[in-house]
């Protein structure tokens, strides 16, 4: 191919995949499936990685991120970026109607919208291509965030053609709640520190100097005004229309997330459904915004040097309840670590009955200057749990005690120790007091790590008080008799267990070094660390300085790991596991053949007898190295059915052989 039929190619491919893009994110009606798109977008790669010339810094391929930004410049607004008054009073609401109506003449249609708790983002097209991306800052000048912006799937990097040459468009940033919760779930896993609420994430994100990680948090926008200089519509309402054809993500009256109103009645009969709704939302909002229709008289009514008088925020108020603070009791987590938790007279808060509130650490109950008896608020935040925000002193009585975070360890009388810079105490008897050595052992046998099955929590906690069980080590000692004691073990439920048992020594190492429960060496950690060290006796060896080289470990996990490895008692631990035979290294692969040995196979298009991934398997169980595109370096190339193309011109081209999906199988046989 000449380098005039790769640009036309290109550019075909590119309006195609962006076509499709609208098609999923914006219409929700995709025609292709997912694997036919990434055929489309792998294709766009190969010719992009053959032509880097020809790339564009809009290309859909953008969408993985990969650029770095170190810092974000400073660009001015074209127009600065106000904000909105906001009340949380429905009367004010009706204030400020009757308030603009007197400042112009025709009788005022209203546009409600939803108020999105994310991050404000002005977005600068020029012919047709995402030019910046910038934030509010101080609404003056924005941060220059646009390598960020480009991974997000809703945004478009290309709109059509009827779109006006220059023009900017305003909208909300956000996190999906849904998003936003499994994002959590997997720092959990990992050991990494919760984020506190959708917003906070999405802003976090956005600021990322990695975009290829901004590109794996799912990130979603509405936009909603639009500013140019050529005329588009005298209607608000009718401007978020004409968006949506251009290409953009915009609320639609279907799901009353914007509707037209044109009596206070309408207005406020929008505030109260969302006010009882809003927590089946996919995404968070903070209130309602209503805003003049027409555009004409908005300018009309004009705007303060803050924000302007043609609209206003409606905001909720974040609910609350008043009960009674009975008692603080602690808990004790498997790294020790100390959380109090505030036992409460139940309460009714946001729909669920709430009897325990989470009260984080210590300075957070001196914080609150909490007592004994006394009356709290409570406050839903994004969070699922509880909190309390404040007391009412009003209520105090003279005899309520103060409440004084303990000392020592409420299991095992330990006394308490607080890490400099760190919020939590935690009790550093982790050999013996019981919820540390419990909370291990379960976390040992769990499906990440483990995958022992059937051994619930109330069978390790007899265990632990029958003194059969210390200690991780200690379950490979278990024998039938031991077990069969239990309460709820029968013959079968026993055997299985021991099985159980058994499998688990074939476990991979990443596994059993992730079941230690090292603080902060969660699944992905160990999984680099493995992949760095290959066995345990090698990670003994290396100093914190070589494993901080490692990707992705810090100076706090490399500290973590080599304290634990380095303590005597855990090296007397590690040699039991050993011996039982457990996995202490990454096991070396054994080939099936070399039948295909440095070869480098390319796979395209649709096969029948076996998956991709299994080919690929394959290939590398058979000594090959799979590739991603074609190029010099390929050996084979195994086509499937529909292969674009280009592809198979390009391995022409380059002389590479051809087979299909039947002569490979042979090949491998
Ligand atoms: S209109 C001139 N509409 O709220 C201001 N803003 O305090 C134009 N927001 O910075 C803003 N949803 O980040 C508008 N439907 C909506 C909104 C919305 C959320 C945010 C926006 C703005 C802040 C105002």
């Amino acid at each position: 191919m000449n380098i005039e039929d790769a640009k036309l190619k290109l550019d075909q491919l590119t309006k195609e995949i962006n076509h499709h893009n609208n098609l999923y994110y914006i219409s929700s009606a995709p025609v292709i499936s997912d694997y036919e798109f990434d055929q489309l977008l792998n294709e766009l790669s190969a010719l992009e990685s053959q032509y880097p010339l020809l790339v564009h810094e809009n290309s859909p391929t953008k969408r993985v991120g990969g650029d770095i930004t170190k810092n974000f410049p400073a660009v001015k607004h074209r127009f600065p970026m106000l904000s909105l008054s906001n009340t949380y009073s429905k009367s004010e609401i009706e204030d400020w109607v009757v308030r603009i109506q007197k400042l112009t003449d025709e009788p005022i249609q209203f546009v409600c919208e939803l108020k999105y708790d994310g991050v404000a983002i002005s977005l600068w097209y020029e012919n047709g291509q995402l030019f910046k991306a910038l934030t509010r800052g101080d609404g003056v000048k924005g941060e220059d965030v646009t390598n960020n912006v480009r991974t997000i799937k809703t945004i478009p990097l290309r709109i059509s053609d009827d779109a006006p040459k220059s023009f900017e468009i305003r909208g909300e940033i956000f996190m999906p709640i849904a998003a936003f919760d499994q994002l959590n779930e997997h720092r959990k896993n990992n050991d990494e520190a919760l984020f506190a609420n959708p917003r906070n994430t999405a802003s976090g994100t956005l600021k990322l100097q990695d975009s290829s990680l901004v590109s794996k948090r799912t990130l979603d926008s509405f936009l909603y005004s639009v500013y140019s200089d050529e005329k588009i519509k005298d209607s608000h309402y009718e401007q978020i229309i004409q968006s949506k054809k251009w290409g953009f993500k915009t609320p639609s009256s279907h799901d009353r997330y914007i509707e037209l109103a044109s009596s206070i009645e309408q207005v406020m009969s929008f505030i109260n459904y969302w006010d009882e709704k809003r927590s089946e939302l996919p995404f968070e909002i903070d209130g309602i915004v209503i805003k003049v229709d027409d555009v004409n008289q908005q300018n009309e009514i004009g705007a303060t040097s803050k924000s302007p008088r043609w609209a206003i925020a409606y905001k909720f108020k974040a609910e609350q309840a008043e009960t009674i603070l009975n008692s603080v009791t602690y808990q004790v987590g498997r790294t020790g670590s100390i959380t109090p938790v505030a036992n409460l007279t139940p309460v009714q808060l946001g729909g669920t009955t709430v009897k325990r509130a989470s009260l984080h650490n210590a300075d957070q109950i001196a914080k609150l200057d909490l007592h004994i008896n006394d009356y709290v608020y409570l406050e839903k935040g994004g969070e699922i749990i509880p909190k309390i925000v404040g007391v009412n002193l009003k209520k105090r009585k003279a005899e309520n005690t103060k409440v004084n975070f303990i000392q020592c360890c409420p299991k095992c009388d330990a006394r308490l120790a607080r890490v400099e810079g760190e919020a939590n105490h935690f009790c550093p008897d982790e050999k013996a007091c019981p919820p540390q050595v419990k909370g291990k052992i379960e976390h040992f046998i769990g499906r990440k790590a483990m995958n022992i099955d059937g051994l619930g929590q109330e069978t390790v906690d007899q265990l632990f008080k029958s003194n059969l069980i210390s200690d991780v080590s200690d379950l490979y000692n278990l024998k039938y008799d031991d077990l069969i004691q239990m309460d709820r073990m029968a013959d079968k439920s026993v055997n299985n267990l021991l099985k159980s048992i058994e499998a688990s020594k074939s476990v991979v190492f990443s596994k059993v070094l992730f079941g230690l429960g090292i603080r902060f060496v969660g699944e992905t950690v160990a999984k680099k660390i493995v992949a760095a060290y290959g066995s345990i006796d090698s990670m003994m060896k290396a100093s914190i300085e070589e494993l901080i080289l490692v990707d992705e470990i810090g100076e706090r996990i490399a500290n973590s790991l080599f304290n634990y490895l380095h303590n005597e008692e855990n090296k007397i631990l590690l040699n039991k596991l050993k011996e039982h035979g457990l996995q202490m290294e990454q096991a070396k692969k054994v080939l099936s053949s070399e039948k295909l040995l440095n070869q480098t196979i390319v796979i395209s298009g649709v096969f029948h007898q076996y998956s991709r991934n299994e080919i690929k398997q394959l290939i590398e169980n058979n000594g090959g190295k799979v590739g991603s595109s074609i190029s010099k370096k390929t050996n084979l190339l195994v086509a499937g059915e529909n292969m674009g193309p280009s592809k198979r011109q390009k391995a022409v081209d380059l002389n590479v052989k051809i087979i299909n999906e039947d002569e490979f199988i042979n090949l491998v046989k």
